[in-house]
């Protein structure tokens, strides 16, 4: 038996990437220690530089997380009662929350089940119908780039248009992929991102960013994320929340950036063994054409999920559901939706998706070793 055989096996392996950059770590934190500038210290500017360039926006505004970032994104635009903001009902919590804290009311729309990412035909659909009805305005549509992959903004931009409503690209789990050759971040008119630790880029706490081309919508985001402030320190010109970044998160995610494109390429090695050893044997995640996927999640579909979990979890497989059931059955938001069947593929994922361990230190054996696990399990 091969080591691969018996070593514990990591879901996700921060202390692996943090032995690799420790001396860089430790350094930049350091240096914020010295220096004492806790909030909004000079790491922050700097970050922000890079993560324009990285992602190809004019613009990047950092926050204290992802959720703070959405719902800054939601604010700049006032967006509020009376109007419908169009989610996928299979996504992360804070794609929803957001929308309610802001007054405003989730409409949730179906996904597509190979690539787990919002169905624009499904928009078109609920966008109509909602515009129709005259109750509420349809005012954003806040794609969620599922398990690292891009949603289809070329298919969901004119769908947008015609309704007149802001794409919102949630690039909580994708931040750092790409699409026809243009990096996430410049894919919508708004993107925004998160950086907890889990994430592909993440800090040591909780972090988000927002990334735009429009200088007036920065400008936006820059007063909202510190109490609203206008040009002096006590001149407060619209309501804001606390939601800077820290320092020090700022610090660890400057060293992170500079090896993110070899944390994904790792992570893209990874997802190309699990590919050929479970070719056949459950859903695989669909790479839809000319993606660069981060692979927050490696997320397979398997019938009979919950014996395989169970099956893998005796043999010290560690695995997640992302996310076990979708947004508009959650008890919080049934007012929001039409109920079981309303969303059959979201319906039909939560039921059936597996998300199998997934970081830049997993070796091919140990990916060959949860494949056969699954394989046996699936039978
Ligand atoms: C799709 C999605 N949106 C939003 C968030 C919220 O980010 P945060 O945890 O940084 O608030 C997350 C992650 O947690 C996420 O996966």
């Amino acid at each position: 038996m091969s080591s691969a055989d018996h070593d514990p096996i990591a879901f996700i392996d921060l202390h692996a990437q943090y032995r690799r950059l420790k001396p860089e770590i430790d350094a930049a934190l350091a240096r914020v220690l010295d220096d004492g500038r806790f909030v909004m210290g000079p790491a922050v500017a700097e970050l922000e530089r890079a993560l324009a360039a990285r992602a190809g926006a004019a613009h990047a505004v950092t926050c204290a997380s992802g959720t703070d970032a959405l719902q800054i994104a939601l604010m700049a635009e006032g967006i509020g009662a009376g109007d419908a903001v169009f989610i996928p009902a299979f996504t992360f919590t804070a794609t929803a929350e957001v929308v309610a804290v802001a007054g405003a009311t989730p409409v949730f729309v179906d996904v597509v089940e190979e690539s787990y990412v919002i169905d624009p035909a499904d928009l078109a659909a609920r966008a109509s119908r909602v515009a129709a009805a005259g109750r509420l305005t349809p005012r954003a549509v806040i794609a969620a780039d599922l398990f690292g992959q891009a949603a289809d903004y070329d298919a969901l931009a004119p769908v947008a248009a015609e309704h007149g409503m802001l794409v919102i690209a949630d690039a909580a789990q994708s931040f750092g992929g790409a699409s026809g050759g243009r990096p996430v971040g410049a894919l919508a008119p708004v993107t925004t991102t998160s950086f907890y630790p889990a994430k592909p880029l993440g800090c040591y706490g909780d972090g988000g960013a927002l990334f735009t081309d429009d200088a007036a919508r920065a400008a936006r985001w820059r007063s909202i994320r510190e109490h609203g402030k206008g040009e002096g320190k006590y001149d407060i010109v619209r309501i804001g929340l606390n939601s800077r970044m820290d320092t020090l998160q700022a610090a660890v995610l400057l060293v992170k950036l500079a090896a993110f494109d070899d944390e994904i390429d790792a992570r893209e090695r990874v997802a190309a063994w699990y590919d050929s050893d479970l070719a056949g044997a459950a859903g695989l995640p669909e790479r839809l054409p000319a993606r660069r996927s981060t692979w927050a999640q490696y997320t397979i579909r398997l019938p009979e999920r919950d014996p395989v979990q169970a099956a893998l979890g005796a043999q010290d497989i560690p695995t997640a559901v992302h996310y076990p059931m979708p947004m508009h059955l959650q008890p919080a938001y049934e007012a929001y939706g039409d109920g079981p069947g309303s969303l059959p593929v979201s319906e039909r994922l939560s039921r059936q998706v597996l998300s199998l361990p997934m970081h830049a230190d997993l070796g091919e054996a140990t990916v060959a070793r949860i494949a056969r696990a699954v394989c046996d399990a699936a039978g």
